[in-house]
């Protein structure tokens, strides 16, 4: 039987697949475009929230991300993120930016992850919800433009630049179709030699065979969406065998990427029985109406997952993220104290 959704939403959890911009509240995202005089269609910008494919999001993820101008934005949009997600029971996130579209616009990587970074900190200061960054290249951008962001990621770290201490990784995200995601290895290899972690999304638009080459080209130690994996048994096998994490955001592959017609048709259940470690995510939660707590209620009933069950969802998602092991003890120990709750 199904969890009750209350003690989901209390339950300790992590969110690995979570795009800050694609978390702004509605009335910030008014807010900020009338700060900034980006023109929206409608003041109110729920209505925009309806998808009939990715790339149809992407124009609105675009819009919602054209109105961050400076680095009070950022500032804010950070401390919005990470306050929501912990009244929904987030413990620790690790959020994508991708912040091509304000580069070309002459925005400073540094401003924006010095922004965000005080965002955070005023944020965890008040929750206790961590938050690491993975700056994301945007595949609307090229590879050059991705291995530019990625090579200035790197001397900004070098140089100790303020927020860089906050990025853990890099990924790349936006559009799959017309994509060769390999060409981005060039900007992969930099992070690599930099000692940051690899991502990237994958398989929300595009085969198993196109998410088996990232891995092998990129060398992604994490898949985000990964939707066709079971379409291949080799690959199923491989990503079993080395337990590489599969970031699933079950409700965007339906209202976003319209990969499944109804939450019941997703092949979560079926990922997770093969033995591959496949985690719940929101992806853009303000723009899908969702949050973490409401996104396990909805695994939950969509699956007649019970409680024992979701807390091993919970569990999955500590061992996917990249916590150091002590960090990753701390948050089974937080798992562990939350009681099953009576009905
Ligand atoms: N897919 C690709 N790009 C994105 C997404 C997504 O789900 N969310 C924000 N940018
Ligand atoms: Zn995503």
């Amino acid at each position: 039987m199904e969890a009750p959704p209350r003690a989901l939403d209390l339950l300790p959890k992590v969110d690995l697949h979570c795009h800050l911009e694609g978390t702004m509240r509605p009335t910030t995202v008014v807010e900020l475009a009338r700060k900034n005089g980006v023109p929206l269609p409608t003041e109110d910008p729920a209505e925009l929230y309806a998808y009939s494919s990715l790339d149809e999001f992407l124009a609105v993820f675009w819009l919602v991300q054209s109105t961050l101008a400076d680095r009070d934005d950022w500032a804010r949009l950070a401390y919005e993120a990470v306050t929501d997600s912990a009244r929904h029971g987030v413990v620790h996130q690790e959020c994508f930016v991708t912040p091509a579209r304000h580069r070309d616009g002459g925005q400073h990587l540094g401003a924006v992850l010095s922004g965000i970074a005080e965002g955070l900190d005023a944020a965890e200061a008040e929750t206790g919800t961590t938050c690491r960054l993975i700056v994301d290249m945007d595949r609307a951008f090229g590879p050059e433009a991705g291995r530019q962001l990625v090579e200035e990621l790197v001397d900004l770290r070098s140089a100790r630049s303020p927020g860089t201490e906050r990025v853990i990784g890099v990924g790349m995200d936006s559009t799959e179709l017309g994509v060769d995601s390999t060409s981005y290895a060039p900007a992969y290899d930099v992070a690599r030699r930099a000692g940051l972690r690899l991502t990237g999304h994958q398989g929300e638009n595009s085969t198993a065979q196109q998410v088996a080459d990232c891995i092998d080209a990129l060398g992604l130690e994490r898949v985000d969406h990964g939707v066709p994996v079971l379409d291949s048994a080799v690959l199923t096998a491989r990503m079993v065998e080395e337990r590489i994490p599969i970031t699933v955001c079950p409700t965007s592959n339906v209202v976003v990427a319209h990969c499944f017609d109804r939450l019941e048709d997703h092949v979560l259940p079926h990922m997770r029985a093969a033995g591959l470690l496949a985690t719940v995510n929101t992806d853009d939660p303000a723009l899908s109406d969702l949050d973490l707590g409401r996104e396990y209620a909805a695994v939950s009933r969509a699956f007649g997952w019970g409680w024992e069950q979701m807390v091993q969802v919970a569990l999955d998602g500590i061992e996917a993220s990249w916590l150091d092991d002590s960090e990753k003890a701390d948050l089974r120990a937080l798992v562990a104290m939350t009681e099953e709750p009576s009905r």
